[in-house]
């Protein structure tokens, strides 16, 4: 009989494949009933979603390609020696940790071969060491931030809509489903995050729905809750939260405040960003602070930084630290360096390295993110790091050019997960740096960077994953490149 989409089919997973799942290699002609010239091969391959080598699962065909098809696994009949049993009960409905029901050692495996591929097979590099991945301390509560959205569209889960509980469907507070950008899952714990942030959580949306406030509507643009932060300062007492709203309404804000303080002294600041925008993206286009000083306090390594709202910090606060070691291992500093770090956020890195350098000129395009760097530098006593804004996207030599800065021995990069653009890759290869350590939450255009760099007499010499994100897919990458001498190769 011959087979089509939709239908079930028993499969063995062999191996690993990106983001999630397993593959099988079968007889074409044997798995789809056909009778091929060059089907009958064992080499015909499916890529079986939620799966891990050594299931047995049957799953249901949902894409059936000349060289390879795509299943969705429906029944494990026996599972992988790999496998746990994941603790959240969300898992599977909610977008965050998708490989909680792997082991840690295997997420860990997968991640660093994963990394390997990419510089392989699509980076083509060869030649160059790999270190082995660094484990994040904790594989639970390993948060500092949390971003909630508010949504008019709940999604109902299996067990509630056959519940009898009468339930709003017009108002979650939670995490979106993957691709369904519009609906949201309202839940009450998230493990990633302390217990004391679920509670402010579980509070926020009562204090809310009682209320009967509105939720901003990404379809019709109109209502008034669009998002909840939540900032927790990992080794310091500070926690911040962050309503994000589509207008001003102070007298509700301060009730809320008020209330949220009360029941929860532990909350330090209170702040309220508006958004007009169209996206729902969890960023103000300005800020009031509601309560407090509208920052929070962490470590890394010796050094404590402030953050605000709008600021990138690094999330896995305690893994950052051995990120930013990471990066120090690479660029082995002999103390007369000068360094620029191009995407500097808060100034985090410029701050670690700084006593290891000369002088570090750091580089950002958010403003808040500056100015929380320039009181972090003066909150730790430094004094040979200088800030500058710069959006990186173009061009930054000219800003390098009319500030007369010195060229730098070291460049340290860490963009966002789009990588750098070409422009800014140009310039840092115009910049002629002894050395380049690229840091990336995201291997994938990572490699495509550095490639620009090795083809204009750049050498990769090694690679360090680091797991900032245990339970998701997401994989931080460090790199080291250092400039060839002339002829040599
Ligand atoms: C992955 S974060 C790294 C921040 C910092 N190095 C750290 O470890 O906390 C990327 C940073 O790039 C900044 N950024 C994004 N686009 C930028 C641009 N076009 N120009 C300059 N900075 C940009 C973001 O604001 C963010 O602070």
């Amino acid at each position: 009989m011959k087979l089509k989409k939709g239908d079930i089919v028993e499969l063995h997973i062999e191996k690993y494949a990106f983001e999630g799942k397993g593959i099988a290699k079968v007889s074409k002609n044997e798995l789809l009933g056909i009778n091929e010239e060059d089907g009958n091969e064992k080499n015909y391959v499916v890529f079986v979603h939620g799966t891990y080598p050594g299931d047995v699962v049957k799953s249901r065909l949902i894409k059936i390609k000349k060289s390879y098809a795509e299943a969705i696994a429906v029944e494990i009949l026996s599972p992988s020696s790999d496998r746990t049993q994941a603790k959240c009960k969300y898992f599977g409905l909610c977008g965050g940790c998708k490989q909680q029901d792997l082991s840690y050692p295997k997420q860990l495996e997968y991640k660093q071969k994963q990394v390997g591929e990419i510089f392989n097979k699509l980076g083509g590099f060869i030649d160059f060491s790999t270190e082995p991945i660094l484990p994040s301390d904790n594989v639970f509560f390993y948060r500092n931030k949390m971003e909630f959205s508010f949504s008019d569209k709940r999604w109902l889960t299996k067990q509630e809509i056959s519940s009898n509980d009468t339930l709003s469907k017009d108002f979650a507070l939670g995490l979106h489903i993957p691709k369904i950008y519009d609906k949201v899952l309202d839940i009450d714990e998230c493990l990633l995050q302390s217990d004391l942030s679920n509670q402010i959580l579980n509070f926020t949306r009562k204090f809310f729905l009682e209320k009967n406030i509105s939720v901003y509507s990404t379809k019709t643009h109109t209502g008034f809750l669009r998002n909840l932060v939540i900032r927790q300062s990992f080794y310091n007492n500070y926690l911040m939260v962050n309503l994000v709203t589509s207008d001003e309404d102070e007298i509700l804000l301060k009730e809320f405040a008020n209330n949220l303080i009360e029941k929860f002294p532990a909350v330090t600041t209170v702040v309220n960003n508006i958004s007009k925008k169209l996206s729902s993206v969890a960023v103000g286009d300005y800020e009031k602070v509601i309560y407090g000083s509208g920052f929070i306090y962490d470590k890394i390594g010796d050094y404590n930084f402030r953050i605000s709202a709008n600021s990138f910090f690094q999330t896995n606060t305690k893994q950052a630290e051995k990120l930013y070691q990471t990066a120090v291992d690479f660029a082995q500093f002999n103390g007369n360096e000068i360094v620029y770090d191009l995407y500097s956020g808060a100034g985090t890195i410029a701050i670690f390295i700084s006593q290891k350098v000369r002088k570090v000129f750091a580089f950002e395009s958010v403003q808040s993110a500056v100015e929380d760097a320039k009181v972090n530098a003066q909150l730790n006593n430094i004094s040979n790091v200088d800030f500058i804004i710069a959006d990186l996207y173009k061009s930054f030599l000219p800003l390098v050019e009319k500030n007369n800065l010195p060229k730098p021995d070291v460049i340290i990069v860490d963009p966002p997960r789009s990588g750098m653009h070409k422009n800014t890759v140009d310039n840092v290869i115009a910049l002629a740096p002894d050395k380049i350590v690229y840091v990336s939450c995201n291997p994938t255009t990572q490699v495509r960077d550095i490639k620009l760099m090795v083809d204009a007499g750049y050498k990769l010499m090694k690679i360090r994953p680091v797991d900032m994100f245990p339970h998701t897919y997401h994989i931080e990458n460090v790199s080291l490149l250092k400039k060839l001498e002339h002829g040599s190769n």
